[in-house]
């Protein structure tokens, strides 16, 4: 463990705890989730040096429902408690919780009253917007606990007990809804736990490549699969920093790259980081595997095994390899309280690194920490070149599911200049980076068209532009009209094999982002 100082947030399975943690992180201090019940051992292992509990949907008067030891509160560590994790803090300790039937969600006006740390740079008795979403409420607070404020519907919307450092609130500071919950979280970290800003870029940087050194030692070289996408680019430049030469990236280009893709990777990481750089020409290889393949499920893991194929034939080649790159993130290690159960398979997803466990290869995941804007704030100070860093994400097996119907080589080159004239005309009117993803779909229908007084009869281009938070949901894009017109004309005379673009006004759910 290092010796940065860390926070260490308790999940009781609320939808907000990731934000808990980049709310923290925001104001350059670490934190981490754990699961509620990882026991005071692991606790103490961790040597946190404040404790943020999280609101969760279960209520603490149910039998069976989510606990702490009471121990936790007498490690003379500070705690703050959110929602669920304010009112079992004063369950636990001798204080009333009562279920209501009443569910109080959504804005509610909180009152701050004089003299609580948690609330300085307040004015008492002036209301503030804050965001609620409870059922149950604390009637009586635990001994040795003070009101800090109230709201109309939970008189308890905040309580503390200063002088052990335990402070309660039921409202969420977490979420944007809270217009001055950061400033809670400030006074809680800083003034409360006096913790420093410690959490910084620069200072990762030092501290993942000390790790890295240390993981693989003087000799080991370290394969990294490069897709060109933010995480595995930010992932190549940190161990490039870390083991410079000792580190060999594989490039497969597919056949499914979008136009220029190749280019690009090849003149950052060869030209400017002076990676060692394998490009693997294998478009033939996937392109005839998918030859007359027009199941979007069928696609998918033809893609996914063939690349596994061509990237283990690849480092095999690769003398002394012994370690593996990922860019794995956090979101993807937080280990979570579920209490929505497994969700159904909606397509069977493919990336760089859904590479099989049985290679003989042992990991590194240098980015196991991070969130994705913290990855982009890395890549920034790495170096990154900025149109590689802003990069909107691109599925793994690329064009494949953009190209509805039979991946033809054709086809494929249709698609990918259209959707260059796209792309090329977002930038242009400023607007790549507001958007999550903005790409075009080529449609397997013909439809009859007029050109120059000539009868036309070829495919539809569809436009697709969405924004997002997660990739889980979104909502489509207004694209202004002056655009989509622009794009319409130009793909319709520029490109050969298009005679219609239409716009995708479909947002996730019921659609998913891309067609396939
Ligand atoms: P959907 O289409 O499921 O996509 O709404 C959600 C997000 O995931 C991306 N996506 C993929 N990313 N491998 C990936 O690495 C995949 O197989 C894959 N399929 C979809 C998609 O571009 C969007 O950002």
């Amino acid at each position: 463990m290092s010796s940065r100082q860390t926070v260490l947030i308790l999940d009781f399975g609320s939808q907000y705890t990731q934000l808990i943690a980049r709310r923290i992180r925001e104001q350059s201090v670490y934190s981490e989730i754990h699961p509620y019940n990882i026991g005071m051992e692991r606790i103490r292992e961790i040597a946190p040096d404040a404790i943020v509990l999280s609101g969760g949907p279960a209520s603490c008067n149910d039998v069976d429902s989510p606990t702490i030891s009471k121990e936790l509160y007498e490690l003379g560590v500070p705690v703050l408690g959110i929602c669920y994790g304010a009112q079992l803090t004063a369950k636990l300790l001798g204080g009333v919780v009562k279920t209501s039937d009443k569910h109080e969600y959504g804005r509610a006006k909180l009152v701050p009253l004089a003299g609580s740390e948690l609330f300085h740079g307040f004015t008492a008795g002036e209301a503030i917007n804050v965001w609620m979403s409870h059922g149950d409420r604390v009637e009586a607070l635990p001994t040795d606990f003070v009101l800090v404020a109230e709201s109309e519907n939970s008189p308890a919307a905040s309580f503390a007990c200063a002088k052990r450092r335990i402070y309660c609130v039921q409202f969420h500071p977490e979420v944007v809804h809270s217009p001055r919950g950061a400033e809670i979280l400030g006074n809680f970290l800083f003034r409360i736990c006096k913790l420093e800003k410690s959490w910084s870029m620069a200072s990762f940087v030092d501290e993942a490549v000390a790790k890295v050194r240390a993981q693989v030692g003087d000799t080991g070289r370290i394969i990294c699969g490069l897709s060109g996408g933010v995480d595995s680019s930010v992932v190549a430049a940190l161990l490039h920093k870390a083991i410079g030469n000792r580190l060999t990236c594989i490039f497969v280009d597919n056949g499914l790259l979008r136009a220029g893709e190749r280019d690009n990777v090849e003149k950052v990481f060869r030209d400017h980081f002076h990676v060692d750089l394998h490009v693997i020409d294998a478009r033939d290889r996937f392109l005839d595997k998918l030859a007359g393949q027009t199941d979007p499920e069928t696609k998918r893991k033809i893609i996914g095994v063939e690349f596994i194929r061509v990237f283990e034939e690849e480092s095999n080649k690769i003398e002394n390899a012994k370690w593996l790159a990922q860019g794995t993130l956090y979101p993807d290690v937080i280990e979570s309280v579920s209490f929505k159960g497994p969700s159904a398979v909606i397509k069977s997803h493919h990336n760089v690194g859904g590479l099989p466990d049985d290679m003989d290869l042992e990991l590194v995941e240098p980015l196991r920490e991070l969130f994705k804007d913290e990855v982009r704030e890395l890549g920034r100070e790495l170096g990154v070149p900025e149109n590689m860093v802003n990069r909107q994400p691109f599925p793994g097996p690329g064009l494949a599911v953009r190209c509805l119907g039979d991946l033809t080589r054709q086809r494929l080159d249709t698609l990918r200049a259209a959707d260059k004239i796209l792309g090329d005309e977002i930038v242009a009117a400023g607007l790549y980076d507001s958007i999550w993803q903005s790409f075009g779909v080529l449609l397997p229908v013909k439809t009859v068209g007029v050109m120059g007084d000539q009868r036309t009869y070829a495919e539809v281009f569809a436009i697709r532009a969405v924004h997002s938070v997660d990739g889980m949901t979104a909502d489509w894009v207004h694209l202004p009209y002056e655009l989509l017109a622009k794009v319409s004309t130009r793909v319709i005379n520029e490109v050969r094999g298009i005679n219609r673009v239409v716009y995708d006004v479909t947002s996730k759910p019921p659609g998913t982002i891309e067609w396939e």
